[in-house]
């Protein structure tokens, strides 16, 4: 088996495990959607309108075909734009992913706050993402930030009951709220 194949082999179980984590908040920001397989899943798998944006709209366009494909464009809302400027009214979502997009974005603690302004008070966000120093750094060339950075800058972002574990290796698995202040 290629080394690239054992994290092939993951997106399933990594699909599932962030759709069952998300399935009481909705609705869903997939934000950096990619080619928007993971929205497609979960609207498809809730039946419900899921939203998706990023900045490039080839990968967009992809995640579009691939919601007509199969039957779902109803349920896929698709938006091209910057994860540092979300074109969204504050506390749209229920919940929010970032799935191997934190290490994409330029500005993180800009995107990260603008997370957090999205997202109702109560709400989730999920973000998995390799960390420094595993296979996936060599294997694609990258560099990502250490778990302690990345539950840092959630802190700071304004994001608390944190828990974070291990899906391989060296995926981490963060989920955090937006604890409502009353
Ligand atoms: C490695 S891909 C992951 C895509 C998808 N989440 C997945 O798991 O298949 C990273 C994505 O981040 C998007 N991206 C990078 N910077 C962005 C930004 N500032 N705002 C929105 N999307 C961004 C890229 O266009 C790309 O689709």
């Amino acid at each position: 088996m290629g080394k690239q194949s054992v994290y092939d082999d993951l997106e399933p179980k990594i699909h599932q495990r962030i759709a069952e984590a998300v399935a009481d908040a909705v609705p869903v920001l997939d934000i950096a959607c990619g080619d928007g397989r993971l929205t497609g899943l979960i609207a498809s798998g809730f039946g419900c309108k899921t939203y998706g944006v990023d900045i490039s709209v080839s990968h967009l366009a992809e995640a579009w075909e691939k919601a007509e494909a199969r039957g779902i464009s109803h349920l896929v809302l698709l938006a091209a734009g910057d994860a540092q400027k979300l074109c969204f009214l504050d506390e749209s979502f229920g919940s929010l992913i970032m799935l191997y997009s934190l290490h994409e974005i330029q500005r993180l603690p800009q995107a990260l706050e603008e997370a957090r302004r999205v997202l109702r008070p109560g709400g989730k966000f999920i973000v998995v993402d390799p960390i420094k120093g595993g296979k996936a750094e060599t294997l694609w060339n990258e560099s990502y930030y250490g778990l302690a950075e990345i539950e840092s800058m959630l802190t700071r972002a304004g994001f608390s009951e944190l828990t974070s574990d291990f899906l391989y290796d060296d995926i981490v698995f963060v989920s955090a709220k937006k604890v409502p202040v009353y």
